[in-house]
């Protein structure tokens, strides 16, 4: 069972995604880390962000220990990892490792902007997590720790919309939901309710005559 969770940043499909994988007992993939690993292994060399070919090089070569580093979930690197996965170069390098950890016999559960248009077409589950963008913001300005009062929950917000816009227009594999996802909308739910209502999508989706 592979289930594909797709989404714009702090919509809340990685909470989702961990938990489903925790619920049905299934390896779990972030895949928007292994964008940030490249981007900051790209900031630590120097590299210039719009040289697709020098980061194509880079994410072939990633050093996996660069996942667990803090540094990953800070705003500057998800700005840079949101230039460097522009580059198809990037995208084709971290291309096979994704699709095998979707191939494993176990099945899986990913996380990402790409999964179920890309990734794991084929997957049985896919769901497309999206919030409003006011209420990203300020999700992501509270994990944050509030800085800057109203004027960081703005610059916060502005942020994001960057994000999203070019994640959306960017030619390869731009942030879209497939035709036969199932749409979450966690907009006013907190966690528990966001992460049942996709529990019973999935359950819904797997046994559709409950
Ligand atoms: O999901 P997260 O915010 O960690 O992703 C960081 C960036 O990595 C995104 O803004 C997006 O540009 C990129 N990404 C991607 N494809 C994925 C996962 C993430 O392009 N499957």
């Amino acid at each position: 069972m592979v289930i594909a969770v797709d989404g714009p940043a702090a919509s809340g499909k990685g909470t989702i995604a961990r938990a489903l994988a925790e619920r049905f007992g299934l390896p779990h993939l972030d895949t928007g880390a292994l964008y940030r690993a490249v981007a900051l292994e790209a900031l630590r060399q120097g590299l210039d962000l719009a040289d697709g070919a020098a980061l194509g090089r880079a994410a072939a070569q990633l050093d996996s220990a660069l996942l667990a580093d803090p540094e990953l979930r800070t705003a500057h690197v998800a700005e840079a990892a949101s230039r460097v996965s522009a580059h198809p170069e990037v995208r084709d390098a971290l291309l096979a490792f994704q699709r095998a950890f979707a191939g494993q016999p176990s099945g899986a559960v990913l996380d990402g902007r790409d999964i179920g248009t890309v990734i794991a077409p084929e997957a049985p589950v896919k769901l497309f997590v999206t919030a409003s963008p006011e209420e990203r913001a300020r999700r992501r300005w509270r994990e944050l720790g509030c800085p800057g009062g109203e004027a960081g929950l703005a610059e916060v917000e502005a942020g994001i919309r960057a994000r999203d816009a070019r994640d959306r227009d960017r030619a390869a594999a731009p942030l879209r939901m497939a035709d036969d996802a199932i749409l979450l909308d966690t907009t006013g739910l907190d966690k528990e309710a966001a992460v049942q209502r996709a529990v019973d999508l999935v359950v819904g989706r797997l046994n559709p005559a409950l």
